[in-house]
């Protein structure tokens, strides 16, 4: 059996419900009931596009994690990525769709993500492929997915790219360097080694847990550096830090 989420305090719960915007929201619309709310009550959405750098399950965990929590996600899958998921993973494309709250057409530009006017917290690519991350430091909109990402970055949202290579030859850090000046976030999937993984699902929860980090999505997915129980562990082990 694999243990998804091996350091959740609640294994059921690894996204904790309600973040206090949302709680508010309700009670918002409690008071305006019946009446001109001049307020909007959506909820919390974020826009998952998958591209088809290896590491597709990182797009899959990462819908996989909200759709038990109360932020609404909207996706689009490039035609590489398809073929990925059906390579790498056990997932079809019709099952990881139907993780999302909306999913979009990698053609179609008039959808609604595709304009400013769409309500998100932005916007994460993951994985990203080089040449997605190259149409997006290029504005070359040439599908949904990359028009989506420009968008973000014109609204000033926040655009976190999961971009996944290696190694890397210049022409691929000025790319990263140009889309970081645009205003995006880099996160490649660095794993980490200080809170004690001990399966790929770890690592995989680690990257994820970071993306939940940049978006302000509260998580149990993996141990943080300080923690109680880290520093057991560590104690356990006769590791003084
Ligand atoms: C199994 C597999 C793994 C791949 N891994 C990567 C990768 O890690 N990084 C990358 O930039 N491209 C990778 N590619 C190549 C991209 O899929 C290819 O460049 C594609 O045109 C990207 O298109 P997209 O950005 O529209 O998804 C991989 C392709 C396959 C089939």
């Amino acid at each position: 059996m694999i243990i998804f989420w091996s350091f959740a305090e609640n294994e059921d719960d690894p996204v904790r419900p309600s973040p206090p915007s949302h709680r508010e929201g309700r009670k918002r619309q409690k008071h305006f009931a019946g009446k001109w709310n001049p307020f909007g009550d959506e909820m919390k959405r974020l826009i998952v596009g998958i591209s088809g750098a290896t590491g597709a399950i990182y797009g899959i965990r990462l819908l996989e994690i909200l759709a038990k929590s109360d932020v609404e996600t909207h996706l689009v899958i490039t035609e590489a990525a398809q073929k990925t998921i059906v390579l790498e993973t056990e997932w079809s494309v019709k099952k990881v769709k139907s993780l999302a709250k909306a999913v979009y057409d990698i053609q179609d530009i008039g959808a609604d993500i595709a304009s400013g006017s769409f309500r998100s917290e932005g916007m994460v690519i993951i994985p990203c492929s080089i040449k997605s991350l190259s149409a997006i430091a290029n504005s070359f909109n040439v599908n949904l997915l990359i028009r989506a990402a420009d968008v973000t970055l014109k609204e000033r949202k926040n655009l976190v790219l999961v971009v996944r290579e290696t190694p890397l030859h210049r022409g691929h850090l000025n790319l990263m360097l140009r889309v970081t000046e645009m205003g995006a976030t880099l996160l490649p999937p660095v794993p980490a080694f200080y809170f004690l993984p001990k399966t790929v699902d770890d690592l995989i929860n680690h990257t994820v847990g970071k993306v939940l980090d940049l978006f302000g999505i509260d998580h149990h997915l993996f141990e943080r550096w300080g923690s109680q129980k880290l520093k057991d562990s560590l104690k356990k082990k006769g590791v003084k830090n």
